[in-house]
């Protein structure tokens, strides 16, 4: 019936100008109308207010089931209002075309496209409007829709931000039939909802901009688990949108919290990131998320990755750990279950559970990744725990056996010595490296804890020169 209705539009006689409406607002009261800007109509520009030399934002919606702006809208649109009160601010409003089946309205994205691309050409010709200060924002399919915009107008635009741009249908195309790096000077892209099911994801998972960053590795959001969301109130919908969805919250947040940016580390992959290998911002390897991105050198297909927490301000803080773990005692079987607390100028952390990709190397230099969630400032004392493993089932009938067949050794804990940690904090990137407190005891087994301290040899690590 959604397609019938959109034929009946058609047969109508609908114009475009019906089809596709570019609302400007003009106040924070989100109920008021605001006006409407129409290419070749120069009293809608005096109208509403239209301000060539400011900068102008286009918001662009996706697809919708509903066949009304969801609730992220007034909540993008707000934000970007306050944080540039002089911006025109245009919500491209094509629900129409939007409101069909996914493949007409994939089929609607290059029409809409074009349209926002006479308007600008129009702005250009009318207004001598700067493409430069031009930035369209698109979510979902609407990242597509900001792409054929790119395409179509004549020159370059700004920026164009894709907010989890949609997979299906575009997953492999060429680049002229999806958001591509060439569609403005500077394109960069969040991807939230990159978890495949049959053969699909809900957002696109292949790089397709300046830069592309996968909060949380593009897959699971914190606090979009099923459990989280339902006994929020929703429905399974309600968790895919909740991962779709998170691109926009994460871009709201870069533009309400200013002082509290979350920033993207290049990466080759989510599983290198996971074990604390890419914390590095040498030659722009890392940036910042959302509105306060920073523009950088075209570099195709760099991905970049953060950790986030479940809800704004989602930015938190990671550190690179270094640590060589000897092998002391029959640890060859062990698998350490690490905890550590970390002691800042300003507050500690709980015990932060050590994610442990693999399992830790023995005799190496093992890396890892610890995310806290509130600002300890700089860290001055580390304590690491290994979680009472010796008394897990297995190794204490393990130990009995050992006893009951050799009854005059007594039953052994694996030991591992560690006795430094190297520390690099991503977000100042100071390093660190901190020594056993008591340089006599730097061996530890299960249910014990070890703690760390400043080196007496000069313990901060000097940047080395670019
Ligand atoms: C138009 O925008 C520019 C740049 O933001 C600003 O300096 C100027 O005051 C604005 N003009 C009006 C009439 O608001
Ligand atoms: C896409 O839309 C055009 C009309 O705008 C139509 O001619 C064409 O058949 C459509 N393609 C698909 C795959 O639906
Ligand atoms: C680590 O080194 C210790 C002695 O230094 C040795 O006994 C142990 O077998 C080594 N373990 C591994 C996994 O190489
Ligand atoms: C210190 O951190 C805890 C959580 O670990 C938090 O509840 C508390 O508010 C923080 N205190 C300050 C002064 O920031």
């Amino acid at each position: 019936s959604d397609t019938r209705q959109f034929k009946v539009l058609y047969r109508k006689g609908k114009s475009l100008d019906e089809l596709i409406k570019y609302n400007m607002r003009k106040s924070l009261d989100l109920d008021q109308e605001g006006c409407y800007l129409q290419q070749g109509k120069k009293e809608c520009l005096e109208e509403c207010g239209f301000n060539a030399t400011a900068k102008t934002i286009f918001i662009i919606h996706g697809w919708t089931m509903s066949g009304m702006f969801e609730g992220w809208m007034h909540k993008l649109v707000a934000a970007v209002m306050q944080r540039e009160s002089e911006a025109n601010v245009v919500v491209v409003d094509w629900i129409s075309l939007a409101h069909q089946l996914y493949p007409d309205a994939v089929n609607n994205t290059r029409l809409v496209g074009s349209s926002i691309a006479t308007l600008l050409d129009w702005l250009q010709e009318e207004q001598q409007l700067p493409l430069q200060n031009v930035h369209l924002i698109g979510y979902s399919l609407g990242a597509h829709v900001a792409g054929y915009a790119g395409t179509y107008v004549q020159g370059t635009i700004g920026r164009i931000t894709g907010l989890d741009p949609a997979g299906p249908m575009f997953e492999g195309v060429g680049e002229q039939k999806r958001l591509s790096p060439d569609d403005a000077d500077f394109v960069d892209v969040l991807h939230t909802y990159t978890r495949e099911a049959l053969g699909v994801s809900i957002g696109i998972q292949q790089p397709i901009g300046d830069i592309d960053i996968y909060p949380n590795g593009g897959e699971v959001q914190p606090g979009c688990s099923l459990g989280d969301v339902l006994s929020m109130a929703g429905n399974f919908m309600e968790v895919m949108k909740c991962e779709h969805e998170r691109a926009v919250h994460l871009f709201v947040d870069s533009l309400m919290n200013k002082d509290h940016m979350s920033f993207a580390f290049q990466c080759t992959g989510p599983d290198r990131f996971k074990k604390g290998i890419c914390l590095s911002c040498r030659k722009n390897r890392c940036n910042n998320i959302g509105y306060n991105a920073k523009k950088m050198r075209k570099r195709r297909n760099s991905k970049m990755y953060l950790k986030t927490r479940a809800d704004t301000p989602f930015g938190g803080y990671h550190y690179q750990m270094k640590m060589h773990v000897f092998n002391r005692k029959q640890s060859d079987n062990a698998d350490p279950t690490f905890y550590v607390k970390l002691y800042g100028a300003h507050n500690d952390t709980e015990n932060v559970f050590v994610d442990v990709p693999d399992s830790v190397g023995l005799n190496v230099t093992n890396t890892f990744l610890v995310f806290t969630e509130e600002d300890i400032g700089d860290l001055l004392k580390i304590s690491l725990i290994w979680e009472g493993a010796a008394d897990s089932w297995t190794s204490v009938w393990k130990n009995i056996k050992q006893s009951f067949w050799s009854w005059k050794t007594k039953p052994t804990n694996p030991v591992l010595e560690i006795r430094r940690i190297r520390v690099k904090a991503g977000e100042t990137q100071k390093k660190f490296t901190f020594c056993a407190q008591d340089p006599s005891k730097t061996e530890i087994s299960p249910g014990e804890s070890l703690t760390y301290v400043k080196c007496r040899d000069g313990w901060e690590v000097k940047p080395r020169k670019r």
